[in-house]
C-alpha cells in the first residue's frame, strides 16, 4: 500500500494503489484548496511533491493544460488529476 507522508508533523497516510491524491487527503482529514470540487478547472488543489514525484501517474491533458496556463511550477501537482502509485511525501502552504 503507497504512503503519503507529511513535510510537517503528521501520521502519515496509506492508501490504495490508484487512489486519487486529492480524494486521499481529504479523506484523510487534511484540506485541500479547491474552487472546481476536483473538475480540473481551478489549479487550486496543486500539491508540492517533496519525494517520489515518480510514483505518482503522468500528468493526464487536463493536468498539462492546467501546469501551462496557470504557471503552476515543476515539483507541484494538481492532486486532483493524479493517482499515487507509490510512496510520496507532500507539503502546501497552508498545512
Ligand atoms: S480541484 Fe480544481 S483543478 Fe483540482
Amino acid at each position: 500500500m503507497p504512503l503519503i507522508s507529511f513535510k510537517k508533523n503528521r501520521t502519515p497516510l496509506s492508501v490504495e494503489p490508484g487512489a486519487n491524491l486529492m480524494k486521499a487527503l481529504l479523506d484523510g482529514g487534511l484540506p485541500v484548496a479547491s474552487s472546481c470540487g476536483g473538475d480540473g478547472v481551478c489549479a487550486k488543489c496543486k500539491i508540492q511533491i517533496l519525494e517520489g514525484e515518480q510514483n505518482l501517474s503522468p500528468a493526464n491533458e487536463t493536468e498539462k493544460f492546467l501546469k501551462e496556463s496557470k504557471g503552476i511550477p515543476a515539483g507541484q501537482r494538481i492532486s486532483c488529476q493524479c493517482e499515487v502509485l507509490g510512496d510520496i511525501t507532500v507539503d502546501t502552504t497552508y498545512w
